[in-house]
This record gives structure tokens, sequence and C-alpha cells, in this order.
């Protein structure tokens, strides 16, 4: 099927072939799940949502079906076929995969980071809309961080940040020259830092127009965390009496009895005593504090943040979990105010080391306030027949004013 773009003269090239080491996922990171959609099919929505062009996605080698698939999921409604091409080792070489597939016709070429998931759709007309047929535009935020150039530990000098701007993506140029420009950085062999300034090397003059704080990258598993949070958020109508009020969160977990060592509960080593068996130190009254916080927040629950796809956590103790899990509600906006935990077992014998675990877990939560009861079950279930311990935590946060 031959396919014209008459209706179009622009076409975005949305690279999404990273591994992403940085993020550290089982998977491609443009393929890597946020809220039940992937980053990639977020990027892809933002570009389908913005005025038609010719779409070109530079996949992961051997995940071109994954894209297809994401493709097909995205792009309902929309009237321009999209091309997937396969990307290359760098970065540069996938948007140059990309610029290989443009349609005839095409006369403006924006490169857009897959990674740069939640970019609004204004971003993407608004740098489409600028370039001109002798200059390129890219979105650019003010720097807010005071910058220091250091050398080692030694720090140089102040840097004047008024001088300076964070480049963001989608980045546009006229295609000729910036083909043009691609072919001279594969001779040269030079590999920049992003379009705008292989482009700039070239003698192309480039503009920049506002970008904006959703337009981020996704680096980090902080940064994925950072885009659950603003995708949860948007889903709370403004207004809503639910943005200030508290909120409370329940968390449970169970552990069996079994392993070697020693005990790992309520954040304290307990010599002597039957460990828990568990992913981690099986500290079950850490973990269903973690679920208490992370529900408050609707920041999902203890296996997304900490489960087997982080091996990172394998053996961590309370004061990890806990600390992290402070800092995601912290990120997400809000304050804790207090958890209460209680367990069912038979061991340990708690009373006597109570004030110790509860300074410790309240340390973890950054001096939050955190009661913790024991309770037997009169010999009956589990917990009774002495096979493991069960938890209950609730939790109270506050959005931050
Ligand atoms: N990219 C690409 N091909 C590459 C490298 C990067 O298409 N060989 C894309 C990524 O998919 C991403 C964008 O370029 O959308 C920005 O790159 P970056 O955020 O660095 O992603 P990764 O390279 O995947 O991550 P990392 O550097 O942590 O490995
Ligand atoms: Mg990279």
């Amino acid at each position: 099927m031959s396919v014209t773009y008459s209706a179009t003269r622009t076409a975005i090239i949305i690279v999404a072939a990273g591994s992403g080491t940085r993020l550290g996922a089982a998977m491609p990171k443009a393929l890597v799940d946020v809220d039940g959609r992937t980053v990639l099919r977020h990027a892809l929505e933002g570009v389908f949502a913005a005025q038609p062009m010719q779409v070109v996605v530079v996949a992961p080698p051997g995940h071109e079906e994954a894209v297809a698939d994401e493709l097909a999921e995205a792009g309902g409604g929309h009237d321009l076929p999209a091309t997937i091409v396969t990307g290359g080792e760098t970065r540069q070489q996938s948007v140059a995969a990309g610029l290989a597939v443009l349609a005839e016709g095409i006369e403006i070429v924006l490169v857009h980071d897959a990674a740069r998931a939640l970019t609004p759709p204004a971003q993407i007309d608004a740098v489409a809309a600028a370039v001109t047929s002798d200059a390129g535009v890219i979105p650019a935020l003010p720097v807010i961080d005071t910058l220091k150039r250091v050398d080692g530990d030694a720090v140089v000098e102040a840097v004047d940040r008024s001088a300076l701007a964070a480049a963001q993506t989608p980045q546009g140029f006229p295609r000729a020259a910036l083909v043009a420009a691609y072919t001279r950085a594969l001779d040269d062999g030079i590999e920049y830092t992003d379009d705008a300034a292989l482009f700039a090397a070239a003698g192309g003059a480039v503009r920049r127009l506002p970008g904006s704080e959703r337009a981020f990258k996704i680096t980090t598993p902080a940064d994925l965390d950072r885009a659950r949070m603003l995708l949860r958020t948007a889903s709370v109508p403004a207004g809503s009496p639910s943005l200030s009020m508290p909120r409370i969160g329940v968390g449970t977990d169970v552990h069996a009895f079994g392993g070697e060592g020693d005990l790992w509960l309520a954040g304290l080593e307990w010599p002597g005593e039957q460990p828990l068996s568990g992913h981690s130190d099986g500290d079950a009254v850490a973990h269903a504090m973690v679920d208490a916080l992370l529900g408050a927040a609707g920041l999902g629950d203890i296996g997304q943040h900490f489960g087997t796809a982080h091996p990172e956590y394998a053996g961590a103790h309370a004061d990890v979990f806990l600390a992290r899990t402070a800092e995601l509600l912290a990120e997400a906006g809000f304050a804790i105010g207090n958890v209460s935990v209680q367990f069912q077992g038979n061991r340990p014998r708690f009373s006597a080391r109570r004030l110790d675990a509860e300074a410790a877990l309240s340390r973890a939560l950054g001096g939050a306030s955190v009661s913790v009861s024991a309770t037997t079950t009169d010999g009956l279930g589990f917990s009774g027949r002495g096979e493991g311990i069960a938890v209950t935590a609730v939790a109270l946060i506050v959005p931050r004013a």
C-alpha cells in the first residue's frame, strides 16, 4: 500500500530504542509499565493528540512487535499510518534510522524522546509551528538550581544560570538541513548530546521556546514514580476535597517461620528467635507498614516498588524499605501523620522491646509517630499454632500545604 502524506508536511520521529540502563528494569525503558500503560504508550498518546503528522517509531531491536501493538492500541482514530524502524546502538543512530524512512513531502522533522512520556501535546504543536526553513527549535526550561563548576570534590566557581537552559524534546528542524547535518555527523564520527547540538555543529541556527515540567525525561526509578504520581493526581478532579483531606491506608502481611539466621521483626534483630521467610528479611511488620503508607498515598503497593523485580532490596531490612517509602510519599506531596501496627503471633515476646521497635521504625520514617502492639490468638489459626505471624497496619498521611 502506498501512502501519501499530503495532509501534512511534518513528521515526528519518536526514539524508543534505548535499553534504559539507569532505570534498571527487566525490559527496554519504552516498554516499562507506568500505570497499566507503557512509557511508549503515553508518549504516543501525546503525539496523537497533537496535530496530525507522519509518526515514525524507532523500536528497541527485537521488540518491533511489541511496539506495533502499542501503536495499534494508541493510534485509534488517527488516519495517518505510522512507520516502525529498528533502532541503533546510540540515540544518534536511532534518529538516523528514523530519518531514513521519512515520507516524501515532509519538510519539518520533530525528534522526540519516548522517555519524555508525559510531554503535553501543546508542546509538540508549538515546536512544529515554530520551525522555519532556516532554523531549528527546541523546548527548554530555565535552570533552577544554583550551578557550580567542580573539579573532583573542589568547587571551582559558580556558573551563571541565567545564561543556561535545560533542553527537552521534541526538537524540530527543517528536514533537508537536518538530514544534511546527520550525514555530516556520520562522516565525522562525532556523537552529539542532542539533535540541536548536531544541527548547530553543521552551522544551523536553533531557537528555543518554553518547555514544560511535564516533559521531563523518565531516566531513573524516581522519575518513573514521579510520572505515576502525576498521572494519579490528574485522575482526581481539580478542586476535589480529597486533594486536601488526610488520607488513611491499610496494609497486611503474613510470613511463615522458616529459613536460616536470626529473626528480624519491627525493625529489630531478635537473636535466638526463629526467622521469618521472605524475599527480604521477612519483616512482616515493616512490610505491612509500607503497604499501609503506599495505599494511603495511592502509590501502589510493596510488590511494585520493592518486589522481586528490584533485586537491590533482597535481604534489605526495615530501615531501607521505610526510608524509601517515606521518600516516595514526600515526592508525592504527603507528610506522614502516624502509623499503628499490630501483629498476631506467639513469638517473639514483644513487650520488653516495644519502645526500641517503635523508635527504630519511627527513625526509618524520618520521625513519624509509630506505635506497635502484639497479640496472641488463643492458640487458634496458623499464628496460634506457631507457624507464622500476621500483621495489620494503618497509616494516616496528610497532603503538604
Ligand atoms: N534512545 C534510542 N536509541 C538508543 C538510545 C536511546 O532510541 N540507542 C532513545 C531512548 O529510547 C529514549 C531517548 O533516546 O527515549 C533518550 O535516551 P535515554 O533517556 O538516555 O534512554 P536510554 O538510553 O534508554 O537510557 P539509559 O541512558 O539510562 O540507558
Ligand atoms: Mg541513554
